[in-house]
Order: C-alpha cells, then sequence, then structure tokens
C-alpha cells in the first residue's frame, strides 16, 4: 500500500531575516521637538488624541525588545528622530544619540539585527520651519545630520535606510492634506519635494558608504496596487498615473531612469542614479482606480474601494485607509522590480486590525507569497511586520491597531494577539507548515493577480 507523502514544510533560507518595523515618533513618546507635536497641538489629529506617551521606547524600550525576542524575531527596523539628535539648526545632544546606542546594543544583546531608518515622517521644528525638503538648504542640513548620526552609530548597525516612504511623506503632506504641513493639491511641491529627496538620498547614501563601507543602505517605497475600475480606456490612464507618480515616481530616479516631468532633476540624475544597495518594498493594499476631471490636484485619479473586499478596520471616518488588503501583491512588486537586479527586503506589510481577524491571513499569505518568489529565484532577504505593538498611528491617533501586541496608551498594558503566536511559530519553523496554510492562507495560490502596479 503506498503512503501518501506528507505535505512539505514551506522552509525559508537559512539566515532569512525575520522582523518587525516601528518608527522613532509612533512609539516613543514626547517628542515635543517635531512638527508632528506642533500638528497634534495645531487639531491635525483626526481623533483629537495626543501621541502622548506613546509605547514609551524613550523611557523602556526594552520591555518590546524582550517581547520581540521571546517571538524569535532577529531583525528590528526602528527609526531615529532627528528632532532629538540635533534639536536646534548646527546643534547635537549627546544624550540623544547616548540613548540611541544604548536601544541598539539593547538589540545586538538579544541577537535582533537593527535596521535604522534616518527620516520616518517626522522632522525637527526648525527644518520644518525652513520649509524642509522645499528648503535649498534641505541637502546641507539633511547631510549633516546623516554625517554626526553614521559617525557615532556605525559600530552597532550596518543596515540603513535614509527615508521611509519618500512618496508617501510627499502625497500626504502635500496633496492630500493629511500628513503636515496639510496642504492639499501642491502638485509642484509635490514633485519637488521628491526631487529634493532624492537629492538628499543620494548625498546621504554615498556619505554612509565613505564612512561605513559594507554598509548596505537604501530606501523603503510604498507600493499599492493600483487597478482600473472599469476596463476603459481613461481608467487605465488613471492607473497608470497613480502608479508612475505614486509607485514609480522615486524608484525611477534612485535608478537613474528618469526624473518627474518640470523639475530640475534631469541636471543631477547621473549623481542619483543607482544609490540603492536593495530594495525596500511597504506594500499593505490595491485600489481601484477611475480618471475623474474634478480631481485635478491628484492627478485626476479617484481611488475606489469596491464594498466586500478584505480592509482591515476602517477608520472612524468610514475609509478604508489602504484599500484592500492585499499581501499578495508582494509578487507583482518583486517582479517588476527585479530589473533591477538588488536584493530585496520587504519592510512593511500589515493590517488595522484589533480583534486580529484578517491578521494571520495576511503573514501567511506575505509568507507563503516570499515563499514561492524565492522558489523561483528571487532574493528576498528578510519580511518585517508593521508592528510590534500598537503605536501612534499618525492622524488616526489611536484609532487603528496594527500590532501583533496590543497595547492600552492609557496603562502602557500590552497583551500579545493571536497573530504573535503565529508568527512566533513561522520563525521558530522558519517556514510555513501545511496546518498554517490550510487555516490561514487558503486562497494564496488560487488568487487572480491584477495586472498594474
Ligand atoms: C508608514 C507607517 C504607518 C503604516 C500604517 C506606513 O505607510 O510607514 O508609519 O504606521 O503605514 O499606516
Amino acid at each position: 500500500m503506498s503512503e501518501k507523502p506528507s505535505p512539505e514544510i514551506l522552509k525559508f533560507p537559512e539566515g532569512f531575516l525575520w522582523g518587525v518595523g516601528t518608527s522613532a515618533y509612533q512609539v516613543e513618546g514626547g517628542s515635543t521637538n517635531s512638527q508632528w507635536y506642533e500638528f497634534e497641538k495645531a487639531g491635525g489629529i483626526r481623533t483629537g488624541e495626543p501621541s502622548g506617551r506613546a509605547c514609551n521606547w524613550w523611557e523602556d524600550a526594552e520591555r518590546d525588545f524582550d517581547l520581540a525576542q521571546a517571538m524569535g524575531i532577529n531583525s528590528l527596523r526602528l527609526s531615529v528622530s532627528w528632532a532629538r539628535i540635533e534639536p536646534e539648526e548646527g546643534v547635537f545632544d549627546p544624550t540623544a544619540i547616548e540613548h540611541y546606542r544604548s536601544m541598539l546594543a539593547g538589540l545586538l544583546e538579544r541577537n535582533i539585527r537593527p535596521m535604522v531608518c534616518l527620516h520616518h515622517f517626522a522632522n525637527p521644528v526648525w527644518f520644518e520651519k525652513k520649509g524642509a525638503f522645499l528648503s535649498k538648504d534641505c541637502v546641507i542640513d539633511f547631510t549633516r545630520f546623516i554625517k554626526f548620526t553614521i559617525a557615532e552609530l556605525s559600530d552597532l548597525c550596518s543596515y540603513w535606510l535614509t527615508f521611509n516612504e519618500p512618496n508617501v511623506y510627499a502625497v500626504t503632506g502635500y496633496l492630500d492634506g493629511e500628513h503636515p504641513p496639510a496642504l492639499r493639491g501642491h502638485i509642484t511641491d509635490y514633485l519637488n519635494v521628491l526631487v529634493n529627496m532624492a537629492l538628499c538620498h543620494a548625498k546621504a547614501y554615498h556619505t554612509i558608504h565613505r564612512l561605513q563601507e559594507d554598509a548596505m543602505v537604501s530606501f523603503s517605497n510604498h507600493f499599492i496596487i493600483f487597478t482600473e475600475a472599469k476596463s476603459q480606456l481613461v481608467d487605465r490612464l488613471a492607473a497608470r498615473i497613480a502608479s508612475d507618480f505614486f509607485n514609480n515616481v522615486f524608484v525611477n530616479m534612485v535608478a537613474g531612469r528618469k526624473a518627474p516631468p518640470f523639475t530640475a532633476l534631469n541636471r543631477y540624475l547621473e549623481q542619483v542614479k543607482d544609490t540603492w544597495d536593495f530594495v525596500g518594498v511597504n506594500i499593505y493594499g490595491g485600489v481601484d482606480v477611475a480618471f475623474d476631471i474634478t480631481k485635478p490636484g491628484m492627478g485626476f485619479v479617484k481611488r475606489l474601494t469596491p464594498k466586500n473586499r478584505r480592509t482591515g478596520d476602517l477608520t472612524p471616518e468610514g475609509q478604508a485607509m489602504f484599500g484592500e488588503i492585499y499581501p499578495q501583491g508582494i509578487r507583482i512588486v518583486v517582479e517588476k522590480l527585479a530589473r533591477y537586479n538588488k536584493p530585496f527586503f520587504i519592510l512593511e506589510s500589515g493590517v488595522p486590525d484589533r480583534a486580529d481577524i484578517l491578521r494571520r491571513w495576511v503573514i501567511a499569505t506575505a509568507v507563503k507569497t516570499m515563499h514561492d518568489l524565492i522558489g523561483r529565484g528571487y532574493r528576498i532577504l528578510g519580511y518585517h511586520h508593521w508592528t510590534l505593538v500598537d503605536n501612534f498611528e499618525w492622524a488616526w491617533g489611536y484609532a487603528l491597531r496594527f500590532g501583533l501586541v496590543e497595547m492600552d496608551p492609557a496603562t502602557q498594558a500590552r497583551q500579545p494577539r493571536p497573530s504573535a503566536a503565529f508568527y512566533a511559530d513561522i520563525i521558530k519553523e522558519n517556514g510555513l507548515t501545511p496546518d498554517m496554510l490550510r487555516k490561514y492562507a487558503p486562497d494564496a495560490l488560487h488568487e487572480i493577480f491584477p495586472s498594474s502596479i
């Protein structure tokens, strides 16, 4: 009698990094020197909630490092606060750097490799007042901060991200007004911010490599899977505009392919070319898009999320923040960007899901998708789930919960969600067992993928 072969565990390569992502302003608390603090005071948070103590990392990050260690996490993406390190223009605070040194040492002691992002949405107030990335001094200012920070921290970290999601920073600050400086429809500013950030990034890339030869340096880019709402030409055009001006605009500059229209970057494209050592992918969802003549400030693009899609929790105003939650989209992004011949890190993937209904499906589907890709020869070196512990979700305050661990901002009490144990099991197996797949990724194999990014 022939026995049925038992289905195998989908194993990952040895040394694969299983991580989580965080950012300074969202977890540290008490970041009073940042433009986000000013934004909070001016009523910019839709729920009216201040960031307050956030996850209290400035006083006690080790509490959550212990949780990460207990889950087996071996890579933690965090950011440093420029506002703390350089609280006044040209004046550095040695105590802030000392603080970050002890955080990084705390991670290394737990066998967790840090990946440090140097800018995650938050600016020092003095820099914001100068116009932030529209200021003529932005490259000088950003480079000064980079030089100081890398010189102080490079013995403790070798993975650096210059920027988190320049595309989101520019859209939310200058097109849809959700983040400071809360401008709407400022398309020229939007493009110039991106161009200046690309120049800052390139200078930072070379500066870091000069100070630390074997550093791995890149940035993270947010990708949304845009699909035309109807198969009509104008909607296809809208999907194309959305992809080009959101997903691809920064990548195209850093890859040295093209500069956005009506900007000065063409002259400098050579300086920016190939300033990345890996592709950093942040991906949550997909939206349908339609051409909308009434939206010139958004490039004539209207985003739609048809009912019956998996969205995660809605915002208090009833919006699906990332459209349809779409971890399968990792495949589309990796296949498309493989042309640059760089290894990939998935740096954010997750879902707002207070009741922890969808999260295990998101994790299992992301992991299955990565496994398929690795099997087909794509180099994916690590996965970072967003996020470890519920944290300050920018303009949505504490309304949206992305944590593997639930956190009550009033009491600081932590309670791991079932997803935390699930992720820990994946890490322990270094892969997905048939049982996990059966339970949590039933449709990962059969999905029909939309075509456009
Ligand atoms: C940002 C994070 C944010 C997450 C969830 C990402 O675009 O980098 O800071 O918390 O999305 O909204």
